[in-house]
């Protein structure tokens, strides 16, 4: 059933949150995941500050770039600005609603024009070497999932696309939020299985929802691979047990706060090129479950790692807060 083993286990994208201080300190966590960069616009691939934009650090590697966009030549040349850079796999947003988003005519708006889509596939493939996929929504508005599902499909296969992620809710362009399209419609599982049985060669990866790595574990049964989000960026504890329990590898850190201690060389690094300690501690307030001291750790982080001055001392300060050492808290203990 595996036919890309990259995806059994993917991080979700996630604007202002997976970004590569993000992505880093998750590849503490585990080496197997797939992690994804935030979504970035082809057109600021083409024309904004792509090296910053684009930045990534060898380590975090396998690691995929989100495009937004609706115009295939314009996400073909992204796309090869990307895979020249050594990203591991191209991915198209079908999914996000924002109102920016759709006026740009991309996102999730384009769950209604699964051709166009897959014209957009098969430019990005006909440019790189890389597997180029796509993350959509079940339907949009009044869609029927069973026909607009079907259809992207349909459209991606044609255009030999890699994988679809399919998050599994519809998405209400008109009268939601983006947070509200990611909690309000109703979950589908057995629309993305269904999916699956119909579609057997194309790798499908199911994505909303999965809270625990065991919940993961039992959807291989019926998908190719599982994307988590929000809990994988909430409670990045359950990070250290993805390759142990979804690859049958070791962890690569005997704990979280090895993993932690592990950051230290890459924060002094980033804070001598300018970059904040918050911006990267920001991601790892969830590290510590069940641990005593956790809380502290938060609260000085929060406090402290925020001020203008704030350095590797501050970082090591609030890890001292932990007590009782080298603690292996992760999805197999709790
Ligand atoms: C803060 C935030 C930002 C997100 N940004 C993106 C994005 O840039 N591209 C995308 O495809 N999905 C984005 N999403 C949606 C997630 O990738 C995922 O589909 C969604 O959160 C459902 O998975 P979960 O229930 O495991 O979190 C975002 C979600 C959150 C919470």
């Amino acid at each position: 059933m595996m036919l890309y083993q990259a995806h059994r286990f993917a991080i979700a994208p996630m604007m202002e949150w997976t970004d590569r201080h993000c992505r880093f300190f998750h590849r503490r966590l585990t080496r197997r995941a797939l992690v994804y960069t935030e979504m970035i616009t082809a057109a600021a691939v083409l024309r904004g500050d792509r090296a910053r934009l684009l930045a990534y650090d060898p380590a975090e590697h396998p690691v995929a770039v989100q495009l937004g966009g609706s115009e295939p030549a314009a996400l073909a040349e992204a796309a090869r600005i990307c895979a020249d850079l050594g990203y591991d796999e191209v991915n198209l947003n079908v999914g996000c609603p924002s109102d920016r988003v759709q006026e740009g005519r991309f996102g999730a708006c384009l769950m209604a024009e699964p051709v166009l889509v897959g014209d957009c596939v098969a430019a990005m493939k006909a440019r790189v070497n890389v597997p180029v996929t796509v993350k959509c929504r079940l339907g949009v508005d009044d869609q029927d999932p069973e026909e607009a599902l079907d259809a992207m499909a349909d459209a991606v296969v044609a255009a030999h696309g890699d994988a679809l992620i399919v998050h599994a809710r519809k998405a209400w362009l008109e009268g939601l939020s983006p947070r509200e399209n990611r909690d309000v419609p109703p979950l589908d599982y057995d629309r993305v299985y269904r999916l699956k049985q119909r579609y057997p060669a194309l790798a499908v990866v199911l994505n909303g929802g999965i809270g625990a790595l065991a919940e993961a574990c039992s959807q291989l049964d019926r998908v190719d691979g599982v994307m988590m989000g929000r809990a994988a960026y909430r409670e990045p504890w359950r990070l250290l047990d993805v390759d142990p329990l979804l690859f049958g590898e070791p962890r690569p850190a005997t704990s979280t706060r090895a993993a932690a201690e592990a950051m230290i060389p890459y924060i002094e690094r980033e804070i001598a090129a300018s970059v904040r300690l918050y911006a990267i501690v920001r991601h790892m307030l969830g590290l510590f479950h069940a641990v005593p001291g956790a809380r502290a750790f938060r609260r000085h982080l929060a406090e402290e790692a925020v001020k203008p001055d704030a350095g590797i001392d501050t970082f090591c300060t609030a890890l001292a807060k932990l007590v009782g050492g080298a603690r292996d808290m992760g999805d197999m203990a709790a």
